[in-house]
This record gives structure tokens, sequence and C-alpha cells, in this order.
């Protein structure tokens, strides 16, 4: 490990262990402390013998191997930090070359260059995705954003009706000069698809310009694609086949929203790229990620057995958890190992922020089900000062807070990681991220799970899809006004599903006045339906 300090071999002291089993490198200001983990050296030795073939798989991932098997796909986000170590000068010429064309779009929108409809300057930006087309601008305009950015962002990550409006109402003034931004990698995911025609609908029934103010981020000849190219919108930004949109950040999907906020891109990008160098560290002693995924492996047995609780004591961290929550689970949990046998892996995520925790689920973490590992983010420079009459500040409260919980996890035999930053700003976020992200390939090869494809996403779009075609029937069916109960619509459909034909009308009867019930719903078997206007 790279932090060294005099210590006593022979005891086996707190400041001991915090010696031995902390990692830290001074070019990043960053540490990784997994002294309070149950593990030491010896432990740590579980990935020993395996981790050349881990590393290997790595390198052949990042030389362009399909390392995506279930969806013949190249891995390829460690490409867009670091150009040069693509696999081909295609790949290398159009990273480089979106990189730049985000920067000059950005800045031209951002010095006023390029105006709005009825020649404004642009004030907002309603971004439009989900899952990892969300997650990650999100998180940077959450870590990054400053009181000197000239656009203030707003998120659609769902198609909840009401939240929609939530949204627009905030931006309705202002809408002659917002930006919508929709992205979708597939360019056919239905909620954003659902998402993006309302809020057309929306800025067109307003008087606005729809085409001069939207963007796509998407894969080349998608559906999305197609459809900005044949409306000739504001943009179009193209995201790669081999980004997978958990991992996407590093891609247009994070640089864009990086870059109109006014970040420098660059220190974003050489951030993760730095990270990912430490992390092809041979040795795994010395190896950040090699650490956090045995550390993971040995508190859960490799079979996710602890959760993982997020805890940054960092309000600007706060999305941070979320994030990692989808890069993990979505990328671990698995039903199958490589070899299509049925494992049922994963590794559960969730989190907030410090202190307010300490206020919520940390009464649990210290005297309840022993069933977790906390990871603390600490941030050294508090930035913001407000002093107190007793002379500390509330950044010095914040670091009592979070060492105080650390320790008295500690003492109730709890286990817990600390990764400690010197500050936040786009490098070391970059650093973090990437840290995460290698960690989590490197734990998919000790569990040998493909952690690049997301079958269960693809299922439940399926399913969701399904519904949505049974509803199209009945309502096909009531159509003609006559009153039917449950196992005579069922049985009219045919298919067996008289609990979804419930679940359906009972929605269709709070939000459609056409639709009626002759009955009532606490002896739903002699209800009737029927749609009359
Ligand atoms: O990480 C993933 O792959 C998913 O969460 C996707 O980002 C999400 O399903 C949205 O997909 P798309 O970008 O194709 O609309």
């Amino acid at each position: 490990m790279a932090f060294s300090a005099s210590h006593d071999p022979e005891t086996n002291s707190e400041w001991t262990r915090y010696c031995q089993l902390n990692w830290f490198n001074d070019d990043l200001g960053i540490w990784l402390d997994i002294s309070r983990m149950h593990l030491d050296h010896r432990k740590l030795g579980i990935i020993e013998e395996d981790f050349p073939k881990i590393l290997d798989s790595m390198n052949s991932l990042e030389n362009g191997s399909i390392s995506n098997i279930d969806e013949q796909r190249q891995v390829g986000h460690y490409w867009l930090r670091n150009a040069s170590i693509a696999p081909n000068d295609e790949i290398k010429n159009s990273i480089n070359g979106q990189i730049s064309t985000i920067k000059e779009f950005s800045q031209k929108i951002l010095e006023g260059t390029i105006k709005s409809f009825n020649n404004k300057n642009f004030s907002d930006v309603v971004w439009i995705g989900i899952g990892g087309s969300s997650l990650g601008p999100s998180l940077l305009i959450n870590a990054l954003g400053n009181s000197k950015q000239k656009l203030d962002f707003h998120f659609l990550d769902n198609i909840d009706p009401e939240g929609m409006c939530r949204v627009l109402s905030r931006i309705e003034a202002k809408i002659d000069s917002t930006l919508f931004v929709v992205v979708s990698k597939s360019g056919s995911t239905p909620e954003p698809k659902i998402t993006m025609e309302a809020v057309r609908e929306y800025v067109l029934s307003k008087g606005c310009n729809w085409t001069k103010h939207a963007i796509a981020i998407t894969m080349p000849d998608s559906k999305l694609d197609k459809l900005a190219k044949a409306e000739d919108w504001l943009a179009t930004f193209e995201l790669q086949d081999w980004v997978g949109g958990r991992t996407s950040i590093t891609s247009s999907v994070g640089l864009l929203p990086a870059s109109l906020l006014g970040l420098d891109i660059n220190e974003f990008l050489k951030g993760a790229s730095s990270m990912d160098q430490l992390t092809r560290n041979p040795s795994y002693k010395d190896n950040p990620a090699a650490l956090l995924s045995t550390s993971w492996y040995l508190a859960g047995e490799g079979k996710g057995k602890r959760d993982m609780v997020v805890l940054p004591y960092k309000d600007r961290l706060e999305v941070f958890s979320r994030y990692l929550q989808q890069l993990v689970m979505e990328s671990l949990g698995k039903k199958n190992n490589r070899q299509g046998q049925v494992v049922h892996q994963g590794l559960a995520v969730y989190g907030n922020k410090g202190s307010t925790d300490q206020h919520a689920y940390v009464q649990q973490l210290r005297d309840g089900v022993d069933n977790f590992f906390v990871t603390f983010i600490e941030i050294l420079d508090d930035i913001g000062e407000f002093n107190f009459v007793n002379g500390l500040n509330s950044g010095d409260h914040l670091s009592g807070f979070y060492q105080g919980t650390r320790q008295a996890l500690t003492e109730s035999g709890r286990q817990s990681i600390t990764i400690t930053m010197d500050k936040l700003n786009p490098f070391t976020l970059g650093a973090l991220i990437a840290l995460f992200e290698r960690a989590v390939g490197f734990y998919a090869e000790m569990i040998n799970v493909n952690a690049y494809d997301q079958p269960g996403v693809e299922a439940g779009k399926a399913a969701a899809a399904d519904v949505l075609k049974l509803q199209g029937r009945i309502e096909n069916l009531l159509s003609d006004c006559k009153p039917r109960s449950l196992s005579q619509i069922d049985k009219e459909i045919g298919e067996n599903s008289i609990e979804s034909i419930f679940i359906i009308l009972r929605h269709l009867i709070y939000n459609r006045p056409e639709y009626k019930t002759i009955g009532e719903f606490n002896n739903p078997n002699e209800l009737k339906f029927l749609k009359c206007s």
C-alpha cells in the first residue's frame, strides 16, 4: 500500500491498522482506508492468485474485445478519457472530435452565439433521460454546479405526469429560453420518448419553437437520431454503441452538461484517466480498485451477503449514493454467471448523506441487524465557513460527526471503508467515479458475471409493453358501453390475466371519467366495469 507511517507491527491498534490498510495517492489527493473492515493482508491475499487473470481480462476489454458477450458489444468507456488507448484510429478520432465539438457548442451557447428561436440567450436546460442517461448528468450538476453557472438544469427522469408538470411549471416563464436535451442510447426507451413527446406538445402549445431548442444524445441511426435529423434539431451528439448507460458519464452524456455548466471537462477526464492508470497496477496491494473490490468480496463472502451503505459527508455528493446504486447493482445484480449457471449475484447499495442519515437509519446500522458495511466519503476542504461561538465551524462539526459515526460503528463491530478526497472538483470527481467503475469491473471478474448487460431492465421494458397492449385490448372491448365483470372481461380477452385486468381498470377508473363501476371495490368479483361517455 502506498500509505506508510511508523508503527509497531506487533500491535493491532487502530493506528497500526490504519497505516497498514490505507492506500494514498498524492497526485490525486485520495485516500482509501479499509482498516475498519474485518480483513487483514492475509485475507486480502484471496485475490492474489486470480489478480493477473483479472487484469488480463480488463486489458483485453480495454483492447477492444467483445467483453459484453450477451449483447455482442465492446466496452469502451475507458477509451473516452484516454483516446490513445482506443483500439483504432477511427475511434480515437471520433472521441477527440466529439470532445472538441461539445466544447465549441457549449461555448457558443454560453456566450450567446447560439440563441433561442426568439433571439434570447439560453437560461435553462431540461434534461430528459432515464437511468444511466440521467444519473450521471444529475450527479455532475449537483456535485459541481456553482454560483457562476449560466444555465439552470432541470431533470425529467420519469413519466409521472405530476412530476413532469412540477418541472415544467418551474420553467414556464422561461420556456422560450430553455434547451431540451433528450438522451437515450437506444433511442427507443419508452419513458424518455413519452416525456419528449409530452414536453414537445407543451412547448408548442406555448407558441415556442421545439427544433431550435432540442438536442439529442443517442446512437447513430436510432429512432431518436433519425427523428432529430429529419426534423433538423439544434444538435445531435453521438452516444457510441460501446458505451453503457451507467458508465456514460465520461461520454457526451456527462461531457455536455459538464461543459454547459462551464466546467473544465479535460480535468474531469484527466481525473478519471489518472485513476484508470493507477488501477492497472499489477500489485493488488497498491491497486485501489483491487483493494476496494476485495473488501466488498470479503465482506459479503463473494455472494453480496452485506449491503453497501454509501454515506458522503458532503451535500454536493448526495446524488452519488444513487449514482453508485445504479452502477453497482445494475452491473453486478445478475441471475447467471458468464457460463450461464444460475448464481443470483449482486451487491445492494443504498445511502444518502451524512450527517443527515445519522438521524435516520444509522441507528439500525449501529445497533440493529449487522448485514452491511458503510462506505464513508470525506472531503477535506470544507469550502464554506460558518463560525460558531465555541470557535468551531460547521465543517469541523461535520468532520466530528463523520469520525464519531465511524468510531461508533467500529465499537459495535460494524465494518466501514472511508474514501477521503482533499477537495471536490472535476478532477477528483472523475477519479472517484473511475475508482468505482474499475472496482465494479474487478468484482465482476471475481464473481464471473457480465457487468455490462442489463437483461433485467430489458425484461421490465418488455413486461410494461405487454401491460399497455393489454390495456388497449380492454379499452377496445369495453368501448361497446356494456357492463362486464372481471371474469367476463378475462374470458373475452382470453389471456388468463384477471389480476392485471383489475389493476388496469382500477387505474382507469381513477383517471378517465368515461370508465365507471357498478358495485363495490371490496367485492371485486361482483364488480362490473363499463366505459360510457
Ligand atoms: O445503464 C443502463 O444501461 C440503463 O440504465 C439505461 O441507461 C437506461 O435503461 C436508459 O436506456 P436508454 O439510454 O437506451 O434510453
